[in-house]
């Protein structure tokens, strides 16, 4: 049985909709509103699958609350990849981990150079509204707005001016009305850069120059600084000119140059400190706030890349998979000593961590990180449960149950909420043993259900969403 196409399922999303979602038990009247969730559609072409998890075709998924009752849909994006892709039967863009077959001329670098004509702009990975519009986002520079109703595609835009070759995050951070996100920017001189992306074209913050710029899939915020926490899975520019590998394979792992940690003061826009620290990498930050002199980040962290390794499909298959422990950490940076300290604030393992995004980068009532989990009681295999770490104490609280694989579990908190822990978890979860997937909602105080909503079909296994209330 493989954790993202069980028995006789094929390994692509089934698309369809469905009005009334068989229910068991009771949806809170307040909440009402859609949970869109992004991630992989298609992994299997014509003629070959693809290697990696974060390699797919995007597809949204959407759960409509109203009146106490369930309905979904679901849809492929329609980027021009994915068009491309339906017309050939084969990836004519270079995904994540995957080149198409093409002459090694032809593939150069289309991950990273959005100048030339093979240019990714497949958003499997996030959703969010910027500047009013639904995007979905992924880390080449394309996004996709889509019709929050449809789920249809309405266009393909590049969020900053188009460059040489660049990457970007899918987790932009928002705070009153801008959306910030990092750029990338690889060239004979490379660059990290902020920008924000709420205004049209990108409005540029700051500008650092770095000589092997590191794969970054977020970074961190607090109310004075950016955080760019970058670990030793580097990359030298150049050979992304000349690659012969897919994108991620060009990185090498670099554990004698330690973390870069980059503090940006987003008021100037200058350096304000940069920090190096034992190597650890991170595909998520959680939180980032100021407590005197120290600027405090939580970030969700290994200590070494092998993760990535670990979500090829051919790995993930593998029933005894043991996947390496991501845990919650918290760095203390001192801005007038340049002294650090870390700690692991829990042993737990977490992956795909949410908090109550309202508590984000403010320095107080922040309590409780959720993420996925692997349950140490059955430490092999995938993702089996949710869990829910007291960020004060390092205590760990679990759901789980047989045979499921829950995906990110979002906070949605009530709408007179005293604390972090006030509301409700909503997660898709993969019921391998059924061969279907359910919606499930979770008290966030007890992490007792509250209720599912049983699709008849499995929902591949997917990355971040957002609940649109109504
Ligand atoms: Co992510």
């Amino acid at each position: 049985m493989s954790l993202f196409f069980p028995t006789g399922v094929a390994q692509n999303q089934k698309i369809y909709s469905l009005d009334d979602v068989p229910l068991t038990g009771k949806i809170p009247e307040w909440l009402r509103g859609s949970y869109i969730r992004n991630g992989p559609g298609m992994f299997q072409l014509q003629n070959k699958r693809l290697n990696h998890w974060f390699d797919a075709m995007g597809a949204l998924h959407k759960f409509t609350i109203a009146n106490g009752k369930v309905s979904y849909q679901n849809l492929m994006i329609e980027c021009e990849s994915y068009k491309q892709l339906t017309e050939t039967g084969d990836i004519q863009f270079s995904e994540f981990a995957s080149d198409p077959c093409k002459s090694i001329f032809k593939k150069v670098q289309s991950y990273v150079f959005p100048s030339l004509p093979n240019m990714t702009d497949n958003p499997k990975v996030n959703v969010a509204k910027i500047a009013g519009k639904y995007m979905a986002l992924g880390e080449t520079p394309m996004q996709v707005e889509f019709d929050p109703h449809t789920l249809k595609t309405i266009g393909v835009s590049e969020p900053v001016p188009g460059g040489f070759a660049y990457k970007t995050t899918a987790h932009p951070h928002f705070e009153e009305q801008h959306a910030y996100n990092l750029v990338v920017k690889f060239g004979m001189q490379s660059y990290y850069k902020m920008y924000d992306v709420s205004k049209p074209g990108g409005k540029p913050i700051a500008t650092v120059p770095v000589q092997k710029p590191a794969y970054l899939h977020g970074f961190g915020m607090s109310k004075k600084y950016f955080i760019i926490a970058a670990g030793p899975l580097t990359v030298v520019p150049i050979q992304l000119l000349f690659w012969k590998r897919p994108y991620i394979e060009n990185h090498h792992w670099n554990a004698k140059d330690g973390a870069s940690i980059y503090i940006i003061e987003k008021a100037s826009g200058k350096l304000k400190a940069k920090f190096t620290t034992e190597a650890f990498f991170s595909f998520h930050h959680v939180n980032a706030w100021e407590e005197g002199e120290e600027l405090i980040m939580d970030i969700n962290a290994y200590d070494d890349a092998s993760i990535i390794q670990k979500y090829y499909l051919k790995e993930l298959e593998k029933e005894d998979a043991v996947l390496p422990t991501g845990t919650l950490r918290r760095y203390r940076f001192n801005l007038r000593t340049k002294k650090y300290n870390a700690e692991t604030v829990s042993t737990a393992c977490i992956e795909l961590p949410r908090i109550d995004y309202n508590r984000y980068n403010t320095d107080s009532n922040y309590s409780f990180t959720y993420g996925v989990s692997v349950h140490p009681s059955h430490p092999k295999g995938f993702y089996n449960s949710i869990v829910k770490i007291n960020s004060k104490t390092g205590d760990a609280f679990y759901w789980t149950e047989e045979g499921c694989y829950p995906g990110e579990p979002f906070f949605q908190p009530s709408p007179q909420s005293q604390n972090d822990e006030d509301g409700i978890l909503i997660s898709i979860v993969l019921d391998a043993a059924n061969q279907n997937s359910f919606l499930l909602l979770l008290d966030a105080a007890t992490m007792q259900e509250i209720a599912r909503a049983r699709l008849p079909e499995p929902v591949v296994y997917g990355f971040h969403g957002e609940f649109f209330a109504k």
